[in-house]
């Protein structure tokens, strides 16, 4: 079996049940399944080999922020992939896994010099630039190296995503990107600098797209500004179109891959560039779930609370983003249904995964798994009321392997330090 399904009526992952994980490693546990991520990553492959020739597949640079867990990267990286990064903490993962720095692309408004630096010495394959200031910095960075080093620029094409607010990023407005006026001066400046390489253009309008409407009205003018300059004669070899596929979290219509392929043939392929993409979220969101355990039922007057041993700190994006999870029950009881609202342990009313939630009856101590978690979930768990972060496990057909091991109250507490004024 590949991915989440249910045998003789336990939930399990890949070929491995879910209770024996719970037992081995406890719970809360985020749970990957190797075939599911693999699975995605050859559904989006067939979709462009179909589309495209095969000397102009785009290179698959997945954006580690939705999952950066080394053996995940290490996985997608056996596979070809490349990797989107937004940090220089993410620099050092992918390149720890074994990707190679020359599939590597670097977005994000606030990089550091720090960061900067080890980009240019590791020599990526372009640093997506988002304002004028970065690129100055930049330039004078690659120059103190004597590098010459590889940029693009980041377009805000001004389109809207038609997704969740807070994670739609092309429209004129967002901090992302600059204006087409802007990088077509900076893009002669920079074709004109030593140190500087113009290596072509970039962009991300938002994620969790499932409408493709958006992506080719924001590719159409990309390709209409790429071709401006090119028409100058400056150089632009690769066109990174962003990540921002999205997932079926509950009944949302799945995105059309071969719409997708086709809208990057008919309008990209033409330019005769490279052609890079950045998905996250459709690479690792279905392929993991967050693996809890029923703490407590609370009877109220009113409602009956699944209290969960996973809180918002675990598994944010339902109090961030009131986002929906489906919660499956691991080992369903027969029966009839019973309406629960699913809570975290966290000291606020936030810390809800799920309103009036119908499951088969539930008890304590019982496991329940939140499904979708593979991307967005583990990296942006924090230690919100000191919890301790959650481990990771991969699965891979019969086998599993801890891949994360569960942080401690110790290891938290050991960064905190206590002034010797006052310990007198
Ligand atoms: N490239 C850039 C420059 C990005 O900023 C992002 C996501 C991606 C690629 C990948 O997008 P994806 O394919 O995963 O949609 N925490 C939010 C999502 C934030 C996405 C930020 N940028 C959530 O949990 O929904």
């Amino acid at each position: 079996m590949i991915g989440f399904n249910y045998k003789d009526g336990v939930l399990y992952a890949d070929n491995v049940a879910l209770p024996a994980l719970a037992e081995e490693y406890g719970t809360p546990l985020y749970v990957y399944s190797a075939g599911r991520l693999r699975e995605n990553v050859d559904r989006l492959r067939s979709a462009l080999q179909k589309a495209l020739p095969a000397d102009r597949q785009p290179l698959i640079a997945f954006a580690c922020k939705a999952n950066s867990n080394l053996a995940v990267l290490r996985l997608l990286g056996t596979m070809g992939l490349g990797s989107d990064i937004v940090s220089g903490g993410e620099l050092d993962r992918v390149l720890t896994a074994g990707i190679p720095a020359d599939k590597v692309v670097y977005s994000g408004v606030g990089k550091s010099d720090e960061e900067l630096l080890a980009a240019i010495n590791a020599d990526i394959l372009q640093i997506n630039v988002e304002s004028r200031a970065e690129l100055e910095r930049i330039a004078g960075l690659a120059e103190d190296c004597g590098k010459k080093t590889r940029i693009a620029f980041r377009m805000n094409p001004d389109v809207d995503a038609e997704t969740h607010h807070k994670i739609a990023t092309g429209r004129h407005d967002d901090k992302f990107g600059m204006t087409r006026a802007e990088i077509e001066e900076l893009y002669v400046w920079a074709h004109e600098h030593d140190f500087l390489e113009p290596y072509g253009l970039q962009m991300h309008i938002g994620s969790q797209l499932t409408n493709m409407k958006p992506f080719r009205e924001a590719y159409e003018k990309l390709a209409a500004f790429a071709t401006k300059i090119k028409d100058q004669g400056l150089p632009l070899r690769n066109l990174d179109l962003g990540g921002g596929l999205g997932i079926i979290y509950k009944d949302e219509t799945p995105p059309d891959l071969d719409a997708y392929a086709e809208i990057i043939r008919d309008i990209i392929l033409p330019l005769g560039t490279d052609i890079t993409l950045e998905p996250g979220r459709f690479i690792a969101g279905d392929a993991g779930l967050l693996l809890c355990r029923v703490s407590y039922i609370k009877q109220s007057e009113q409602v009956r609370h699944l209290i969960l041993d996973a809180g918002m700190n675990d598994l944010v994006r339902p109090a961030m983003y009131d986002a929906y999870h489906e919660v499956r029950p691991v080992v369903p009881r027969a029966g009839d249904m019973v309406r629960y609202d699913v809570v975290g342990p966290v000291c606020e009313t936030g810390d809800t995964f799920i309103r009036d939630y119908d499951l088969p009856e539930t008890r304590k101590r019982d496991y329940l798994a939140l499904m979708c978690a593979g991307a967005y979930g583990f990296v942006m768990a924090s230690n919100y009321n000191t919890r301790p972060l959650p481990a990771e496990v991969l699965v891979d057909g019969d086998k599993s392997a801890i891949i994360r091991h569960r942080q401690t109250v110790r290891d938290i507490l050991d960064l905190d330090t206590i002034p010797g004024w006052l310990t007198t």
